[in-house]
Formats: C-alpha cells, structure tokens, sequence
C-alpha cells in the first residue's frame, strides 16, 4: 500500500469538530424547551425508554453548553476550529414541534452561539435534526410514520433558514438518515416499539423523511442561495468475510442498505435494487407524484457522513454480529477494537471516501470520526489536569492519513470534524465515561463532577494539525 509521504490538504480544508444538541446542551427544560425523544432514553438509543424524564438521563443536563457556550468556543478557537458542527434543538424551537409560531428563546439561543462562533471566525456546520425529534410528534403522530411530519419539519426548517440563513452556509438536514431501522423511537421519533414495527410503517417513515430533506433543500434554496446542503450518512463499508461470491454478493447488499439513501439525495430517485427489495418485504410505499418531483428536482450540494468502523458481511457461515455501532456486523477477524468493541480501521475511511467519490462525484465531508475511550485525569507538566490520551492521538493521526490518501486519489473533501471535539454524553449508551474529546469535561456516569474543562495532550496536537493545514501528520 502507498503511502503519502507529504499529506496535502487543499487551502481552506474546512478542519473542526462536531456535536449534537441532545449530548451536549442540557437545560433540557429551559428557555421553554421541549421535551424531546431523547430525554426519555436513558439507556442510550438503542435500549428501551421510559415515558418521561428520569434523573439518571445523563443528557438532561449534558455538559451544560447552554450556560457554558461562550467558554466553550473560545476552548475551540484556541485549537484553531475552522468549522464547529452541532445541531439546534427542534423542541427548542418548536417545543411541541406542531406549532405555528416558534420560540423566540430557543431562537435567540442559538444567535449567541452564531455570535460567538463569527467573533471567533468559525464557521457553522448545523445538523437540523439530529435524532432530536419533539416527544409531542413521537406520542401524538407516531413520529415520521405519519406524513404530517414533513410539513412539521418544513416549518422548522424554514423557520432557521429565515432566521440563520444569511450567518449559516452549511446545513445538514438528517444526522445518519440510514439509522432509522436500527432505533426508529430516537431516530424517527416512531413510538411504536421496534418489534412491532411493520416494514410498511419503517419504510414509509423512511420515505416521509427523504421527501423530508428534499423539501428542505427546496426552502433553502429559495431562502438563501448561499446555503449549501448536505445528507449526512452513517458510513461503514462492509468486506466479504471471505473470498467465496456469495460473501462479496452479501457484502455489496449490506452496503447497498446506507447507499440507498445517499442515491436518493444525490441521484434523486430510488434505485432499482432498493424497489425489489421493498417489493420482496411486501411494502407498497405511498409515493405521490409530487414526492417524486421535490426528490428529483431537489438534490443534495455535498454529502456528509460519520465513519468510526468497518464491517464483514457473511451468507456462508454461523458469526454471531459483534458488538459495534448501530449496523452491527460480522467482526472482521485482522482488525482490533475500541474499548466499546468498534472495531478500528483507518483504511475503511480511504475506501469510503472513494466509493462515495466514484459513485455520486459530490464533495464530501468527514462529519463525524474518533475513537471512544476512557480517559484517566493526571497533573500535566504545567500543574493542570489533562489526560495523556496518547491513544486518541494515533487513532485520528491514522485515519487523517487516509484522508490525505484519499485526497491524493483524485477525492473531493470539503472537510473534517470529528466527533464529541468537547467530552459528551454517548448516544449509544448514554455514558461519560466514553469520551471522544480534546477537552475533557469534569462530569461522571453517575452524574457528579464540577463540568470543568480541561485540554487533553490531544488538544495541543489538533492545534499544531490545523495551523499546519494537516502536514503534521505522521504516515
Ligand atoms: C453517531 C451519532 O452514530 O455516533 C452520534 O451521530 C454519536 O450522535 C456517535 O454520539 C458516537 O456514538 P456513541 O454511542 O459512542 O456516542
């Protein structure tokens, strides 16, 4: 394998990170929000929820960026953040997500992280729903199941383009829109439990949510003709568990299930393989003839997606799936994993990006990528705690050579942010102690700890990273 001796990112290579409202803000009453989906997951969002809000939620107060954003940003800036990604809370604008007028609370939130983000010279990245749904639309309509919610989600949407649209350039209209079968209550606030759920409701929800996105690039474009929109897909290609055909045939399917989605947002209408195999599940997708034209006239400008792990897929043998993301495949037997079991593959990110490249020739986005570890607090050189997080260093290093692979291979990337920049509360199992960040945060699973920030030995490596455009990396 080549290997780039001088990785080059291109001039204005967008280098951040990311986040998501639900993990991170807290107040999750305040300023009149709204419940939301994920204040009643306590367990993460693939374990069963409660009905309402229960103090062990580690989410309800977050990391508290709400009262600490100013801190915060000025954390990131310190790093030299080109872009910060995060997502605005639907219930913070739309606190039952029915209403017609929004909240002007919620609203104004969000105008002083746009503040402070222009003070500081960084651009904006905003996930309009990230997995955030209102509890309201999940236990009146049935989340997306129920075609209402398009034009719900329409309001919203055009509500923050009207209101941010000249002071935000990227948007992104679903986080990892391929997740809704893998938990269907957090990701499309589908209220209905996953064992019951028919294929027809999934799939059909499925669809509510793509003429969704399209309705919203629609709104946007009519908006602001600045704006750039992009899908953003949960990304892992999938590898033959051997050589045998059936095996790279199971591969190509399994891969074809994330792909779907991104045909749609780029290509604008549904691809052949995916109608025969709605057709083979017995679902019969209401589509209207104006669907067909918001998707076919309404394309995404980029694409966005999170990558953390490859998988195998099999149809010759007896593996049990591992643990792992939301997908959850077959181990591969040559790769090592995470603490959490996510199996680590640098060279996956290489071929994701080439395949997206090859397959819809759009600019691509890393939006989310990073390792999950726990971190232990020491007293660093200068007498501060930090954490010597030697491991997350190489994880990123790793994978950033790939992107520069990926980059000499001919591939348009728009840029990098990766995930939980700042210590967050984990989506997948509602932990501290999974910690992503540059900056550690002071708060445990048990919910004690002050929220006090402090710079991981991580934090001085992205800050030499960015100022080098990325020729500190070691191949
Ligand atoms: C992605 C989600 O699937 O993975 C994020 O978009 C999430 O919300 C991230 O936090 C990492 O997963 P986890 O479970 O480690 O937090």
């Amino acid at each position: 394998m080549s290997i780039v001796l001088h990785p080059s990112f291109p001039p204005g290579f967008l280098w951040g990170g990311a986040t998501a409202a639900n993990q991170f803000e807290g107040a999750y009453l305040e300023g009149g929000k709204g419940l939301s989906v994920q204040d009643v997951t306590p367990q993460g969002v693939l374990q069963p929820r409660t009905p309402a809000p229960t103090p062990d939620n580690l989410k309800l107060q977050g990391i508290d960026f709400y009262h600490r954003y100013a801190e915060d940003i000025a954390l990131l800036a310190e790093m030299g953040f080109k872009v910060f990604r995060f997502s605005i809370a639907w219930s913070r604008v739309f606190p039952r997500g029915d209403e017609a007028e929004p909240n002007e609370e919620g609203l104004a939130f969000y105008d002083r992280v746009l503040d402070e983000l222009e003070k500081h010279g960084i651009e904006p990245l905003v996930t309009i729903s990230h997995y955030e749904t209102p509890l309201h639309l999940a236990q009146t309509y049935n989340g997306w199941t129920n075609r209402r919610l398009i034009d719900f989600y329409e309001h919203y949407a055009r509500t923050l383009f009207e209101r941010y649209g000249k002071r935000v350039r990227y948007w992104l209209t679903f986080n990892e829109i391929n997740s809704l079968a893998f938990h269907p209550f957090t990701s499309g606030g589908i209220n209905t439990p996953k064992e019951e759920l028919s294929n027809q409701d999934l799939y059909q929800a499925m669809h509510h949510e793509l003429v969704a996105s399209a309705v919203a690039t629609k709104a946007a474009r009519e908006v602001s003709p600045s704006i750039r929109i992009g899908c953003m897909i949960l990304a892992a290609p999938f590898y033959p568990l051997t050589s045998d055909p059936r095996d790279v045939w199971a591969a190509k399917q399994a891969e074809r299930e994330s792909y779907a989605f991104g045909d749609v947002h780029v290509r604008g209408a549904y691809p052949g393989y995916f109608l025969r195999r709605l057709r083979e599940a017995g679902v019969n997708l209401k589509i209207t003839d104006q669907d067909r034209r918001l998707l076919a006239d309404n394309t995404v400008d980029f694409i966005s997606f999170s990558y953390y792990m490859s998988m195998c897929a099999t149809a010759t043998q007896e593996v049990k799936p591992g643990p792992g993301n939301l997908l959850g495949g077959v181990p591969n037997p040559t790769l090592e994993a995470s603490q959490w079991g996510w199996q680590v593959d640098p060279i996956g990110l290489r071929i994701t990006l080439n395949d997206y490249w090859d397959r819809w020739g759009k600019p691509l986005f890393i939006v989310e990528n990073g390792l999950g570890a726990r971190d232990v607090l020491v007293t660093g050189p200068d007498g501060q705690p930090t954490v010597e997080d030697d491991y997350r260093i190489a994880y990123l290093n790793d994978h950033l050579v790939q992107v520069a692979e990926a980059i000499a291979d001919g591939v348009e990337v728009m840029g990098y942010t990766s995930w939980g920049c700042i210590d967050l509360v984990s989506a997948s199992t509602a932990q501290m102690s999974k910690r992503y960040g540059f900056i550690y945060v002071d708060r445990h699973d048990d919910g004690s700890g002050t929220l006090a920030r402090y710079r991981k030995k991580s934090f001085s490596w992205y800050r030499e990273l960015i100022a080098s455009n990325g020729a500190t990396l070691r191949p």
